[in-house]
């Protein structure tokens, strides 16, 4: 285990099972269907790679990254896409793949953005989900793992760009956010 964690979450174990029973409702719901997997950079890294190769339907990959101001351990309202997709989603089954849906400021805004381009359907589907911190009415179509009001690293989840790199998800030491 890496040194600034201090307990391990969700083990390499626990997330290969959560992807592969994720992927069988979506391959559940979308078969016969083309879908766009949209993946939020860069904390959906890891999710999206192991999810993806679970697919078995009609899907393509493209990416957006979005940053908030505020900084620290929290999201702010405002929201700005500093990448854009590259497909035309009109007419098409998007589904929005995210590492942590937790103040919902970031997918609210990114899904509200990808409705304005006409799509048949928006989904949402992330990993973990911190429905404590809630400040907008937005709610994930598949979700992994629902977690209280912690803070976690690794599996593509950072602090401070660090950590993304481990492969389980755990929690920090207090003397690690110094
Ligand atoms: P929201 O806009 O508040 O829903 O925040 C979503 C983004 O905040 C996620 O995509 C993460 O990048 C980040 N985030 C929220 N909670 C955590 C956490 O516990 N660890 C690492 N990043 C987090
Ligand atoms: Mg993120």
């Amino acid at each position: 285990m890496h040194k600034d964690v201090e307990r391990v979450i969700y083990s390499q174990q626990q997330l290969s099972e959560v992807c592969d029973r994720l992927a069988l409702e979506i391959n559940n719901d979308y078969k016969g269907k083309k879908v766009v997997v949209i993946g939020i950079l860069k904390g959906c890294i890891m999710f999206y790679s192991d999810l993806f190769r679970r697919l078995d339907i009609d899907c393509t990959m493209d990416f957006m990254a979005a940053a908030s101001y505020g900084g620290g351990t929290q999201s702010s309202g405002n929201v700005r896409i500093t990448k854009d997709i590259t497909a035309d989603i009109s007419g098409r089954d998007v589904i929005i793949v995210e590492d942590i849906l937790d103040t919902g400021n970031t997918l609210s805004y990114i899904k509200e953005y990808l409705e304005s381009r006409s799509p048949s359907s928006v989904r949402i589907c992330t990993l973990l989900d911190k429905p404590s911190r809630r400040k907008k009415d937005i709610k994930a179509d598949y979700k992994g793992f629902i977690i209280d009001d912690i803070f976690i690293v690794g599996y593509g989840l950072d602090y401070d760009e660090k950590y993304r790199n481990l492969p389980y998800i755990g929690v920090l030491r207090s003397e690690a956010y110094r």
